[in-house]
């Protein structure tokens, strides 16, 4: 807690990435509120302006120097402003972004945000810029290397604020870095080794987020289903395991984890998330291609045909789950009848949804070393569209037998669309358009109020798009009882 006598500072934070980096933001913000940082998000009145960034593709990096160009004149006018690049692009491009922009205070790394707010300190006493960023993977052994990259996440556990978009929803990382290397990925090299947290931690963090009020766990890791934790006596903890320890904790109602590696979808996982009922019936795995060839040149470790076995069993297991993917377009080599056996994967796998990347070609990446990033941009854009359009019209279709279904959804709050409270809101509890997620992780709309906010409620769904759900709350005993989604599908 800071001491009353703390002068106020106000802090701008902008977040560009995955959900590591939401939740790396949270941290960070927890840190500099103990040194009495309020947010604004006026960032003309800011004190410190911090952009934590992501180097997966060009664009996002493209969009954090332009965000910076644009600030240039406020620390000319301001020399006081403190600027700090934190995040993937702070370990990447390091001294590069002090020298395409001198007017930044501050680099750090992702395996360095525990010293964010000593090194604002330092930079401003020093009147010099600062930069912490973890040891290359090729820079040392491995033990040097991950002592580079310290866990954070512990430090929370004393008072712990909720991350993600709502006050009932909480990330808790489970695992750092990642070791496959895929030829396309930065991300081995930005967030360091693979490494588990120890499983006391995660229950102990996750038993504090539920006695505040959380409601929603979602496990993170960048191969979350490879999360193993080898304790001193040998025994070992699985995701599943993870999974059943933290199932019926106090105040629990769903638990997600992202992203899976198919290779790593066992069994003993598929049967957690079939029996124990608080587990969302939701699988994020992506397949980035359809082709073996193209795969084996992304070096993602699998073949489509085993990536249809997983999914086959993940049916089979798990009929009720709803699973997404991930593609790339135009990776290096993908010729035309490569695209179409992506096409046709997302065809015959009726993805609840997929994310759909044209790829970016990264510097330092095994993929931008060895091979020409040879497919046009028009076509990129081209088949991006195609897959994107094909997976939508499956979505629609899929999503079309829950009319008239009622499903059960975990109420986040007021949707984007939802204006000003309605006026004529008789109970003043504020009648607005409220948003919640099933299950499946569909999102779902309805009119509703505020209070409803972390609350399980049944919803009859009455019109549906490819990503969203429309309908209204069951309010009396004649309607139908809810039925689980997939399952109809
Ligand atoms: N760890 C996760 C996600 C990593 S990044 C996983 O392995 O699935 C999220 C997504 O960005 C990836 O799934 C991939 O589809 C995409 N991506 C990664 N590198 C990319 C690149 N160089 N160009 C385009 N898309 C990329
Ligand atoms: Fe990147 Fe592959 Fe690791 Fe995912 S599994 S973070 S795509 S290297
Ligand atoms: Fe981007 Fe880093 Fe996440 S590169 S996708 S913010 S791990």
């Amino acid at each position: 807690m800071s001491d009353p006598a703390t002068p106020r500072k106000s802090l701008y934070i902008e977040t560009v990435g995955c959900q590591m980096n939401v939740l790396d933001s949270e941290l960070i913000v927890a840190q500099l509120r103990r040194d009495g940082y309020e947010l604004t998000d006026d960032l003309h009145q800011a004190d410190a302006i911090l952009y934590n960034t992501c180097s997966v593709r060009q664009h996002a990096e493209d969009k954090i120097y332009s965000a910076l160009g644009r600030i240039k004149h406020l620390k000319q006018r301001r020399p006081d402003v403190q600027i700090g690049v934190i995040g993937c692009m702070a370990q990447k491009d390091q001294k590069q972004i002090l020298h395409r922009a001198p007017h930044v205070d501050l680099v750090v790394g992702p395996g360095q945000i525990g010293r964010v707010s000593e090194l604002l300190q330092t930079a401003q006493l020093e009147q010099k810029p600062q930069m912490a960023v973890s040891l290359a993977r090729n820079a040392g052994k491995t033990l040097d290397v991950l002592d580079t990259f310290p866990t954070y996440d512990p430090d929370r556990a004393p008072e712990p604020t909720p991350q993600g978009a709502t006050p009932h929803q909480a990330f808790v990382r489970i695992q750092m870095g990642c070791d496959k290397f895929c030829t396309y990925c930065i991300v081995p090299s930005v967030r360091g080794p693979e490494q588990g947290r120890p499983p006391e931690l995660i229950v102990e963090e996750a038993r504090r987020l539920l006695a505040q009020g959380v409601k929603e766990i979602t496990l993170l890791g960048q191969t979350v289903n490879s999360y193993t934790y080898r304790h001193g006596d040998g025994r070992t903890t699985r995701l599943s395991d993870l999974l059943a320890l933290l199932h019926d904790l106090d105040g629990l109602l769903r638990l997600k984890f992202v992203t899976n590696f198919p290779l790593d979808m066992t069994d003993d996982l598929l049967q957690a998330v079939r029996d124990l009922r608080r587990v969302s019936r939701y699988l994020h795995v992506p397949a980035q291609s359809g082709c073996d060839e193209v795969l084996r040149r992304m070096k993602r470790l699998y073949t489509v045909a085993q990536y249809d076995e997983m999914m086959g069993r993940i049916r089979e297991t798990v009929p009720d789950c709803a699973v997404s993917s991930d593609f790339i377009v135009g990776f290096c080599g993908e010729t035309e009848a490569s695209f179409q056996k992506s096409m046709e994967l997302v065809e015959r796998s009726r993805f609840k949804n997929s994310f759909i990347f044209k790829y970016s070609p990264r510097a330092g990446t095994k993929a931008d070393d060895r091979f020409a990033d040879d497919v046009p941009e028009e076509v990129k854009k081209r088949r991006n569209l195609e897959l994107l359009a094909l997976q939508n019209a499956i979505s629609v279709e899929d999503n079309r037998p829950l009319i008239g279904q009622t499903v059960e959804v975990l109420v986040e709050g007021p949707s984007k669309a939802a204006g000003k409270r309605s006026e004529d809101d008789p109970s003043g509890i504020g009648v607005t358009q409220m948003t919640g997620r099933t299950s499946c992780d569909r999102i779902v709309v309805f009119t509703g109020n505020l209070r409803q906010a972390g609350h399980l409620l049944p919803v009859v769904v009455d019109q549906v798009s490819a990503v969203t759900l429309i309908g209204r709350v069951v309010t009396s005993e004649s309607e139908s009882v809810p039925v689980a989604e997939a399952a109809l599908s």
